[in-house]
Formats: structure tokens, C-alpha cells, sequence
């Protein structure tokens, strides 16, 4: 086994750590209270390649592997996971899906762009009545043909306004179950496509969230990704990529709130010495670091099995049940550290606290991460 990090995954995890200082920090405060979507960073991001990192060249992409892209992912979750969701999603549920199962159109109309991140992609499978049960789409593509016509409702879709592609799901023939599903691509402002309310959410609330309304979209049926009735398998092989990414975003925040708890703990003095001085204060920092890397090791495991084309499923939903459980722990207890100035803003740490929390919602909840593990463990 090796441990060591390549020199290329090297200066792609200085690159991320750098961006993540000098342009996401400065603001970050900000963009939460005012829920501003962090437009011109994610425009940098593209320029420098984050939002297409294992895109093939061919199509603008950065022609990456996993094992940086979870590097990158960890350092830019580590200041703002709301820029980062936007990131995981566009690489590994926009870009990954289109470049797989995508026509050479598609990918030529689609994914260049996006891959260069000139424009942004969502992903859009949730609806109002089915989250978790992803099965009961009733959002419906009606067969006309040579198009579809698209009617229904997604809710709490990542960069619902900002994106200008949308991976639709819907279901077109109910009969035939999730084998009746197709994936779509919806372009912005289609006649009937309606962009809605944003969320007011607990974390994250730089990223762009809203519900989508479809009515009587026509889309052709050139724009459907894979064979007819393909939709469900898409969305939930694409899912299994996405929840590496949703993994390291969750590590990033957790070894966020790490460092500045550590830095503090340096720093503050209590009852005459350092904090970090107390036994207390030395086994939660203990713990966290333990944490941290027991799930960095699974984030990478899940990175490498995918990079050597190997199974991956049941390593990319443990890493994923693991850092979010983890990030909601670590987060907790740099709060704590921090004591009364981990409440306030200024300190960083509650927002991180908050920002976790979503890990283990969204990307399959951690429900659903120990219903793919043991569906693994006993098939
Ligand atoms: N990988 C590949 N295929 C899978 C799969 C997986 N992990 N899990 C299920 N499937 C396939 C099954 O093999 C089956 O196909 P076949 O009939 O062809 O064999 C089909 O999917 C249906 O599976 P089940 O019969 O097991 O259906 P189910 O209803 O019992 O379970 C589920 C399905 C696993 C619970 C699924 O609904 C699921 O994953 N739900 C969670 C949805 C989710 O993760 N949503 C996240 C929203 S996107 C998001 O959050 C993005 C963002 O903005 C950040």
C-alpha cells in the first residue's frame, strides 16, 4: 500500500488549499447571513479547473483522478462547503453522468461547457413526495414521439438558479416501475420551465437551492441520457460517484473545525495555562483527529477502488455514512472547545457545525447509506 500522494495530487490539494484561503475565506461570513450564492468564486473555480477535474480533456475537463478530486474537495469544504456543493455536484453527478452514459452531442453541447465550468449543472431527482424513496417519481416525461413533454415538481435542487443544465428524472411509463424512469437534460428557460422559491436552510446557505416547476416542457428525445427506461439506473450510478464527493465535502468540514479548534486551544489560556495544556481539551482533540482520519481513509479507499474501476458502491457509502457522522461529532466539539466564542459567528465553527449537518441528508440519507451497505453486505 501506498499512502504517499502523487506530486500532481499534491499540487492539486496546495492549488484547492490556496483558492480556498485567499478567495472563499474572505466573505464567507457574509455570503452565509445573506444566503449569496458565491457566483464570482465558483467562475475562478471553473477557470482553474475544479469543476471538471476527472472530465476527460477531449472535453475540457481536467483529466484528473479521484484520489485529487477528493483532495481538492476536502480543502475547498474545509472554508466553504456551500461552494463545494456546488462543485461536487457539477464533477460528480453533471459531468460524471454525461461524460458515461452521454451521445457524442451531448457531450459536445453539454459537457464541454461544463466541464469548464463556463456554465454550471444540477441534479435533479428529489421531489416533494419522494426523497429517500427515489423510486415514486411523479414528476412524468409523456412519450410523444420524438419528445417528451415533462410536467411535475424537484424540490431542494443544488444550484437550482445558477445552473443552466438540469439532469431531470421523470417517469414515463409508471407501469413498468423505476424501469419506466428516463433521465433528461432541461435546458434553462425552456418554455414551462420555472425556476422556484429558494430554501432558507440551516447550513450551507451560500449554495443555490430551490424547487423546480415543469410544465409541458417539451424536450426531444435527443436530450435523453441512455436507453429509454435507463433514468433510475442513472441517477443511482451517478449517486454512488456522488457520495465520494459528498464524503470528502463532509471530511473537509469536519478537518475544518479541527484546525480551528486546535489553533484555539493553542492559543486560549483557562485557569492558567493553554487549553490545549488541559487533559480535557487534549482527548477531544484526540478523538477528532482520529476521527478525521479514519474517514479520510475510507474517502480515499472509496477514491481509489473507483480510479481502478473496481466496486465501489459499498466503500462510497460507508465513507459517506462515516464523514457525515463524523463532521456532525467534530463540528460539535470545536464548538465546544471554542466555548462561548464558538456561538458567534465571527469564530467559524458554528457555521461549520451547521454546514454538516446536511451530509447526512442529502447524496442518500444515512438511512439509506446502511441500506446500500447492508444490501452489499448480504447480496
Ligand atoms: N447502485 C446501482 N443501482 C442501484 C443502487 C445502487 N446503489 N441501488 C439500487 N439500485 C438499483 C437496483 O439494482 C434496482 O434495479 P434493478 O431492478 O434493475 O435490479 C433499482 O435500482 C431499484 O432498486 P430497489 O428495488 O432496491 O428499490 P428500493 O426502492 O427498494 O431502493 C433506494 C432504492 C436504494 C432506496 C433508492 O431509492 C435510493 O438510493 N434512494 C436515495 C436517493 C438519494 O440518494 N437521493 C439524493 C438526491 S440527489 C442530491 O442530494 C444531490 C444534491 O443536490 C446534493
Amino acid at each position: 500500500m501506498n499512502f504517499e500522494y502523487t506530486e500532481e495530487q499534491k499540487a492539486v490539494q496546495a492549488a484547492a488549499r490556496d483558492f480556498a484561503r485567499n478567495e472563499l475565506f474572505p466573505g464567507v461570513i457574509e455570503r452565509d447571513t445573506h444566503q449569496k450564492f458565491p457566483a464570482e468564486q465558483i467562475k475562478k473555480m471553473g477557470e482553474l479547473g475544479f469543476m471538471g477535474m476527472m472530465v476527460d480533456p477531449q472535453y475540457s475537463g481536467g483529466g484528473m483522478d479521484t484520489i485529487s478530486y477528493v483532495l481538492a474537495m476536502e480543502e475547498i469544504s474545509k472554508i466553504d462547503a456551500s461552494a463545494s456543493v456546488c462543485m461536487s455536484v457539477n464533477n460528480s453527478l453533471v459531468c460524471w453522468g454525461l461524460e458515461e452514459f452521454g451521445t457524442a452531442e451531448q457531450k459536445e453541447k453539454y459537457l464541454k461547457p461544463l466541464a469548464a465550468g463556463s456554465i454550471i449543472g444540477a441534479f435533479c431527482l428529489s421531489e416533494p413526495e419522494a426523497g429517500s424513496d427515489a423510486t415514486s417519481q411523479r414528476t412524468t416525461a409523456e412519450d410523444k414521439g420524438d419528445h417528451y413533454i415533462l410536467n411535475g415538481t424537484k424540490n431542494w435542487i443544488t444550484n437550482g438558479n445558477s445552473a443552466s443544465v438540469y439532469i431531470v428524472i421523470a417517469q414515463t411509463h409508471p407501469e413498468k416501475r423505476h424501469k419506466g424512469i428516463n433521465a433528461l437534460i432541461v435546458e434553462k428557460g425552456m418554455p414551462g420551465f420555472v425556476v422556484g422559491k429558494k430554501e432558507d436552510k440551516m447550513g450551507i446557505r451560500g449554495s443555490d437551492t430551490h424547487s423546480l416547476m415543469f410544465t409541458d416542457v417539451k424536450i426531444p428525445k435527443t436530450s435523453r441520457i441512455g436507453e429509454e427506461g435507463f433514468g433510475f439506473t442513472f441517477a443511482m450510478t451517478t449517486l454512488n460517484g456522488g457520495r465520494i464527493g459528498i464524503a470528502a465535502q463532509a471530511l473537509g468540514i469536519a478537518c475544518g473545525a479541527y484546525e480551528l479548534a486546535l489553533k484555539y486551544a493553542r492559543e486560549r489560556k483557562a485557569f492558567g495555562k493553554l487549553l490545549c495544556e488541559h487533559q480535557a481539551i487534549q482527548f477531544k482533540l484526540s478523538e477528532m483527529a482520529t476521527k478525521i482520519d479514519a474517514a479520510r481513509l475510507l474517502v480515499h479507499k472509496a477514491a481509489y477502488l473507483k480510479d481502478y474501476n473496481k466496486d465501489f458502491v459499498k466503500a462510497a457509502a460507508m465513507a459517506k455514512l462515516f464523514a457525515s457522522q463524523i463532521a456532525q461529532e467534530v463540528t460539535t466539539e470545536a464548538v465546544q472547545i471554542h466555548g462561548g466564542y464558538g456561538y458567534v459567528k465571527e469564530f467559524h465553527v458554528e457555521r461549520l457545525m451547521r454546514d454538516a449537518k446536511i451530509t447526512q441528508i442529502y447524496e442518500g440519507t444515512t438511512e439509506i447509506q446502511k441500506l446500500v451497505i447492508s444490501r452489499e453486505l448480504i447480496k
